[in-house]
C-alpha cells in the first residue's frame, strides 16, 4: 500500500475523554488545508457498523469477539483507511488495534500470541503514525460515564477488567514510545487541547518537511 497521509488513532478506557477531542483534532488538521477522514472502530463501514452493534450488545466467546473486531478492521482498512491514506488524506480513528490488545488481551486475557497473529494477518505493514492514549484512573472514567449514558456491554464490565485494560494500554505505550503520546486526561479539557495541539502541529511540520525533501531530491 502507498501511504501519503498520516494515520492518527485515539485510545483509552471508556469514559477517558477521547471522543471529546476528536472533532478538535480534525479541525486543527483541516485548518492546514489537509483533507481528513474521521472514522471509528469497531465500525467505519456499513458491515463494520453491523458488526459493532453485535459486538457492543451480544455476549460471545472471547475469540469470536477478537476475530469479529479484526473482521470489522479488515473491511475498514480495505474500504476506508487504505484508500484515504493512499490518496494523501489523513485518517483519524476513534480506536484501532491497540484497543484489541487492551480490551481482548488485557481485559479478557486473550493471549498476546493470538492477537499478534491477527494483527500480522490483517495489517502486517501498517501502524498508526501517532496514537493518543487518554489516560485516567478507572474511577474517574467510570464517574464520567455514569454521568452521561446508558452503558453498553464493555462499559458494564467491572473494575478489574478496566484496571487490566488500562494497564495493557500503558504497557503498549511503553513498548511503542515513538508513536504513543500518553495524555493525562484528569486535567481540564482546555489544558488537554493545548497539549494535543502542540503534538499535532509537530506532526504536520514533520510531514511537510519530509514532503519538501522528497520533492527537492
Ligand atoms: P470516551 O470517548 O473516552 O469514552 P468521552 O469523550 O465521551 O469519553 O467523555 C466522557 C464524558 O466525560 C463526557 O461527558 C465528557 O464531556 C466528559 N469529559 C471528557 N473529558 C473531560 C475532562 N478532561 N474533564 C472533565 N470531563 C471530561
Ligand atoms: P467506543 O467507540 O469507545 O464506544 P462509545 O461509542 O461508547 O464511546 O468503543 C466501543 C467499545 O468497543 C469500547 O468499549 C471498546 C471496545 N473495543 C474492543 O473491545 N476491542 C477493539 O478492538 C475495539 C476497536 C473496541
Amino acid at each position: 500500500m502507498t501511504k501519503n497521509g498520516q494515520f492518527i488513532t485515539f485510545e483509552g478506557i471508556d469514559g477517558a475523554g477521547k471522543s471529546t477531542h476528536i472533532r478538535f483534532v480534525q479541525q486543527l488538521i483541516e485548518d492546514h488545508g489537509i483533507k481528513v477522514v474521521s472514522t471509528r472502530e469497531p465500525g467505519g463501514t456499513e458491515l463494520g457498523e453491523t458488526l459493532r452493534s453485535i459486538l457492543l450488545n451480544q455476549k460471545m466467546h472471547l475469540e469470536t469477539e477478537a476475530m469479529l473486531m479484526f473482521a470489522s478492521r479488515r473491511e475498514h482498512l480495505a474500504q476506508v483507511i487504505e484508500p484515504a491514506l493512499a490518496s494523501g488524506k489523513w485518517v483519524i480513528s476513534d480506536r484501532f488495534t491497540d484497543a484489541s490488545f487492551a480490551y481482548q488481551g488485557g481485559g479478557r486475557h486473550l493471549s498476546i500470541e493470538k492477537l499478534n497473529a491477527l494483527e500480522r494477518w490483517v495489517h502486517p505493514h501498517l501502524q498508526p503514525d501517532l496514537t493518543f492514549l487518554f489516560d485516567v484512573p478507572i474511577d474517574v472514567a467510570k464517574a464520567r460515564l455514569d454521568a452521561t449514558r446508558t452503558l453498553d456491554k464493555f462499559e458494564q464490565e467491572n473494575s478489574e477488567f478496566f484496571t487490566n485494560t488500562r494497564n495493557e494500554y500503558l504497557r503498549r505505550a511503553r513498548e511503542f514510545p515513538n508513536r504513543f503520546r500518553v495524555i493525562d486526561s484528569t486535567r481540564s479539557i482546555e489544558e488537554i487541547r493545548a497539549e494535543i495541539q502542540e503534538i499535532v502541529n509537530d506532526l504536520i511540520t514533520k510531514q511537510r518537511t519530509m514532503t519538501h525533501k522528497k520533492a527537492t531530491r
